[in-house]
């Protein structure tokens, strides 16, 4: 689905806007900084960001996917066969306000799969805001990085399931939840958003690790909850003591919801995403919230440094119709990651909104 010109321009002016943020550029256009001060106007104001529904809305998507170099096989549904078209044209409608349009900043983005949508979102629409700019790729080790070479600005992923460490020593993999030795490269970040919590209930072959290490104890598995609540309080501390929050903004991307139980929007008996092509109408999702949601708020609440929380969940869970389904380039059924253009745009919008404010 090719967006209407109308729409390119406005896609182009508003991150025009959001490169132009960034301290490496000088020349602002002036209507692109009205834009700005339009939008800051409009941010300004007491409201909830992720309180609101989704409104069905024709400019949307913000770029096409077909003209995105950068999209995984794994997100690009339209590519892998998915022809339904309403789920691309969703914008996220605060019910207190509206969203400021986009500004960007250098990011990097820490964490599993879900942190690869949410990249691979961001560089669609960077590439779509500026399609002649030369962006050169650099893929080492576990980071992935995109330099928009004339703006000086870099988008970088670094693959990491757990945030903490794993370390493979003689008796076999160990996930260490009171370690944390890559901090030393996320420092040097302007803006960082971290996940983590998909990998935490694997089992079985799918466990990337054989053991766990909690202070002086090495254990073969325990609680995974508290796993979790152990590691985030490892990277709490890691924020608290090490990052100048000055210069580095620090940003919680919260759990990304699936869509396997029908039961929870009121479908028993379905057991994935397959068939949905509307989200979930009004504010509320049946289902209620995924445990990790709260373990993450109380970690978060026990920083003194600012840190924001990316509070995606609410509104990501009323999008069952969002996911690849078996629109994927390995055709498995996913209703776990997401199809772009699509849902993890609107989490760029509302980063990007937050950077500014
Ligand atoms: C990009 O380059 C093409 C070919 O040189 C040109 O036709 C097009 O207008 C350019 N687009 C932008 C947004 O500058
Ligand atoms: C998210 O949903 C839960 C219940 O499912 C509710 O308690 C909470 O207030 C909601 N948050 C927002 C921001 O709407």
């Amino acid at each position: 689905m090719a967006p209407s010109q109308s729409h390119s321009s406005s896609t182009f002016s508003f991150v025009v806007v959001a490169i132009a943020a960034c301290s490496v550029f000088s020349a602002v256009p002036s209507s692109a900084s009205e834009t700005a001060t339009a939008s800051r106007r409009s941010a300004a104001g007491q409201c909830n960001l992720y309180d609101g529904s989704w409104v069905y809305d024709e400019t949307y998507p913000l770029y096409d996917s077909k003209a995105c170099p950068f999209i995984r096989k794994e997100f690009d549904c339209r590519k892998y066969g998915r022809s339904d078209k309403f789920y691309l044209s969703y914008r996220w409608q605060p019910t207190r306000c509206n969203l400021p349009r986009l500004r960007g900043k250098k990011i990097m983005f820490i964490g599993d799969s879900l942190s690869l949508n949410v990249f691979d979102s961001l560089a669609c629409l960077l590439h779509a805001a500026v399609p002649n700019a030369t962006i050169t790729q650099k893929v080492r080790r576990d980071f992935t990085l995109y330099t928009f070479e004339d703006y000086k600005l870099v988008v970088t992923l670094h693959h990491s399931l757990f945030l903490v460490d794993v370390d493979v020593e003689p008796q076999g993999r160990v996930l260490k939840l009171n370690s944390l030795k890559n901090g030393e490269i996320w420092k040097k970040m302007d803006v960082l958003v971290f996940n983590t919590w998909q990998w935490w209930n694997r089992r079985g072959p799918k466990q990337p690790w054989d053991y766990i290490q909690d202070g002086d104890k090495v254990v073969k598995d325990m609680d995974r909850t508290e796993a979790f609540r152990t590691a985030l309080k490892t990277w709490a501390n890691w924020v608290n003591t090490q990052v100048d929050t000055g210069r580095t903004r620090v940003f919680f991307q919260g759990v990304s919801p699936s869509h396997y139980n029908g039961e929870e929007w009121h479908e028993p008996g379905v057991t994935n995403c397959a068939k949905e092509t509307r989200p979930i109408d009004g504010t509320t999702y049946p289902g209620g919230l995924p445990l990790a949601v709260s373990v993450i708020k109380e970690v978060l609440n026990g920083i003194t440094k600012p840190v924001t929380l990316l509070d995606i969940t609410n509104l990501s869970q009323l999008r069952k119709d969002g996911h690849p389904a078996s629109h994927n380039g390995f055709h498995g059924m996913d209703c776990t990651h997401w199809c772009l253009a699509g849902v993890p745009d609107i989490w760029n919008e509302l980063l990007l909104a937050q950077l500014r404010s």
